[in-house]
């Protein structure tokens, strides 16, 4: 019986078949169990030996089975290796990061807020009214037309530009307001620089006695400690219907400083953003009294202040998921 048993231990080809024998020897009907309990009916002068015998059988079939497990589990490990060559580099652990547009938002954040600006939001789906009306918009003003707005219908439509925070901000706060609002904006409007969902960072700063020089303060230390202490800034003449007097703000060329290059089409200049003193209009959407408080707000897009600072060409890049473009940031 032992002789055969560990035959068929060491034949065993697997764990599972290893398992099988283990049972059929020593499972509650195994054959080795069945002897120990045919000792009752062996003549007492014998049993001592008979018990002796049947022990030593049952030790060295449990011995046989453990050194053939042993043996299967390591021929099983070694096919999961086989081929496998632990002198090899490692494969590198690939890190995820905040996509460039968010850590620009971040960089802007921080500077303003380390000037005392507080965040806020407002909602992508807008009224009529807030994108339009209450920022002193005439009703029949072109930036409402088809061509630029994304109308959901007659009165709800994707806000054109993150100024209609400025009065739900108002509406809610009374002076002094010191805030800038970031978020996702939409126009129909798709080349190189423009695409239809962007983003911008509004500002608003009202007070008492809050003046031009406010502004100009403020976006002169924003873009200086974003591009670097040598950027000078230039306000221009224009026009917004939500501020009076307006400017369009440009900022020496990244590239040449100012000599003029390609980038800057060789004017020394690039347009970074739109500002101007808060229209007594709005401040009465608002509800705030254009007698006693005055206000500055300026916005301008995130996308343009990542291109003009990491020197890429064309929107589509930002929206692509191209890994090869995002991880050099
Ligand atoms: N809302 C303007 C735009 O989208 C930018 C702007 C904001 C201009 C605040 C002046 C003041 O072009």
């Amino acid at each position: 019986m032992l002789a055969e048993n560990q035959t068929a231990i060491t034949r065993a080809a697997d764990l599972k078949e290893l398992e099988e024998i283990k049972v059929r020897i020593l499972g509650r009907k195994g054959e080795l169990t069945s002897l120990l309990h045919g000792l009752k009916d062996v003549p007492p002068a014998e049993r001592p030996a008979f018990g002796q015998a049947a022990n030593r059988v049952k030790e060295e079939l449990l011995r046989c089975l453990e050194t053939r497990e042993t043996e299967l589990k390591q021929s099983a490990w070694r096919g999961s290796v086989q081929g496998l060559d632990p002198t090899l580099p490692g494969r590198p652990a690939e890190l995820g990061r905040l996509h460039i547009l968010y850590r620009t938002l971040q960089t802007m954040e921080d500077i303003f807020t380390s000037m005392g600006f507080a965040v806020a939001e407002g909602p992508e789906v807008e009224t009529d009214y807030y994108n339009f009306a209450a920022m002193n918009f005439p009703a029949d003003h072109p930036a409402r037309d088809m061509h630029d707005t994304f109308f959901i219908s007659d009165k709800v439509l994707l806000r054109t530009h993150t100024s209609p925070v400025q009065v739900r901000l108002m509406e809610k706060q009374a002076p002094p307001i010191r805030a800038i609002m970031p978020g996702k904006t939409y126009r129909c409007d798709d080349d190189a620089t423009h695409s239809p969902m962007f983003h911008q960072v509004e500002g608003l700063m009202v007070d008492e006695g809050v003046s031009f020089a406010d502004l100009k303060a403020v976006l002169t230390l924003f873009v200086r400690r974003m591009f670097g202490e040598d950027a000078q800034l230039r306000f221009r003449p224009s026009f917004f219907p939500f501020t009076e007097p307006s400017a369009e703000v440009d900022m020496s060329c990244v590239k040449c400083k100012g000599r003029g290059c390609s980038l800057c089409k060789g004017t020394g200049w690039m347009e970074i953003l739109g500002a101007g003193m808060v229209h007594p209009n709005v401040l009465r959407s608002g509800n705030i009294d254009p007698q006693r408080y005055t206000g500055f707000a300026f916005g301008m897009g995130v996308e343009r202040v990542a291109m003009l600072k990491h020197g890429i060409d064309h929107m589509r890049y930002f929206f692509e998921n191209d890994a090869r473009f995002l991880e050099q940031f």
